[in-house]
């Protein structure tokens, strides 16, 4: 079918991002908007990234900090069978957390534990799409498709936002910014394009596109770890003779780790966490070799059609993380790759999700032996697509290495 075909089918199905029908309130933010709005809101979220997330030294230490609390929790397994994604979500959370927020939540702390869970259920939600398809689902009697339960969660997020808002305007001291809160709140009284309406969005959409896409990358990669032991057994040779056996591996021991940077880059390609970037509409007619894309149109990016290419992969299905690692036994050709997407609308959090995959994958394989839940049967690696491509629900042992 040609690409011209497949964008009117888009345009005539409505297909937006896939929330923007049922949580009517998402149509501002940076992924749902288009022009002048987009640049406004996209400029804010960078600048705040910039400040709050990957180029602030402190960040490096958060998410270092927030490990430790992460592998304290799968500790505390001791060696018993545990889903990881709870774990690894709550950490990954936690970090978005004080970008927003300015602090970290204990694990158990009941608030956190509701408020992640509602974001959980939200991003795994698989009627969504359905429903965004099919708006009309929502106003079937019952609630069938979920929507009203969806709905109620949105509320139920929006009210926590505000909530926090309302606690950083009687705090905020406008020289000292403390998080993404009270920059939205200083930069709003400066830029007209910033509205009290949009901030709550603003805010759920940190955590909707910087927790599920980085924990779900975690656990496939945990998932293919489990699967190939000899890969994780090579990891962790790399580490211990490039890093003290007394400490986790940081950002600067990056480049003395060539394998365990191409067993991520691997991971991404292949669990292909978005198989979709986010849809966006065509502002002019434009020309694509000889196809016309009428302004107006849905363009959906497929990355899979990258990430799975079988020219550029062969056995494409296969965890080989050698596949990035030259001759010279380099880490090389990650540009193959485009799990962030590319061009105007490439992903603003892709340095601060880099580090976070390093620095939490790194660790687990420093300090455990991961070991299937019965010796000698392994779980599948068929997965399920909500908002990110997320394996099924598995178990695993984490033992720890003396
Ligand atoms: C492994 C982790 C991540 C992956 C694989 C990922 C991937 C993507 C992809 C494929 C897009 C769509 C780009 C397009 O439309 O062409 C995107 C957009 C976006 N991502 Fe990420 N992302 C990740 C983590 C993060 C983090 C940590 C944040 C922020 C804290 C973030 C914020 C955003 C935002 C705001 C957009 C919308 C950009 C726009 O429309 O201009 N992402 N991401």
């Amino acid at each position: 079918m040609g690409y011209s075909a497949v964008c009117e089918i888009c345009d005539f199905l409505n297909l937006r991002w896939i929330y923007s029908d049922i949580v009517s309130y998402v149509t501002s933010g940076v992924t749902a908007q288009n022009g002048h709005e987009w640049k406004t809101h996209r400029k804010f979220m960078e600048t705040v990234l910039h400040n709050f997330g990957f180029d602030n030294k402190s960040m490096k230490s958060t998410i270092l900090e927030e490990t430790q609390h992460f592998l304290s929790m799968i500790s505390d397994s001791n060696g018993e069978p545990i889903n990881v994604s709870y774990p690894t979500y709550a950490a990954v959370s936690n970090i978005i957390c004080s970008i927003a927020f300015g602090r970290r939540f204990d694990y158990n702390d009941v608030e956190f534990q509701k408020f992640i869970n509602v974001i959980y259920e939200l991003l795994s939600n698989q009627n969504i799409p359905v429903i965004n398809l099919l708006p009309i689902l929502q106003y079937l009697p019952g609630d069938i498709f979920g929507a009203k339960r969806i709905l109620q969660q949105t509320h139920m997020l929006n009210k926590e936002f505000k909530r926090f808002i309302a606690e950083h305007k009687d705090t905020i001291d406008t020289e000292n910014s403390r998080d993404f809160i009270d920059e939205y709140i200083i930069e709003k009284e400066k830029n007209a394009g910033l509205t009290d309406d949009d901030f709550p969005i603003a805010v759920f959409e940190l955590f909707g596109a910087g927790t599920d896409t980085i924990s779900n990358t975690i656990t496939w990669s945990v998932l293919y770890l489990l699967k190939n032991p000899d890969i994780q057994n090579r990891m962790r040779d790399e580490m211990l003779c490039a890093i003290p056996t007394d400490r986790l591996p940081t950002m600067a021991d990056k480049l003395n780790l060539p394998f365990c940077e191409a067993v991520i880059a691997e991971t991404q390609r292949l669990a292909n966490v978005l198989p979709f970037a986010i849809p966006h509409e065509v502002t002019e007619d434009v020309m694509i070799g000889q196809y016309k894309i009428v302004k107006g149109s849905h363009v959906i990016p497929n990355l899979s059609s990258v990430q799975h290419d079988e020219e550029l992969f062969a056995n494409h299905l296969k965890f080989d993380p050698l596949r990035f690692i030259d001759k010279q036994g380099k880490f090389y050709g990650q540009e193959r790759i485009v799990p962030f997407s590319l061009g105007k609308r490439v992903c603003p959090g892709e340095s601060l999700a880099r580090m976070e995959l390093f620095l939490f994958i790194t660790a687990i394989v420093k300090k455990f032996h991961i070991l299937p839940e019965e010796e000698g049967t392994f779980p599948s690696s068929q997965g399920q697509l909500g908002i990110a491509y997320k394996p099924n629900p598995f178990k695993v042992r984490f033992i720890e290495w003396n």
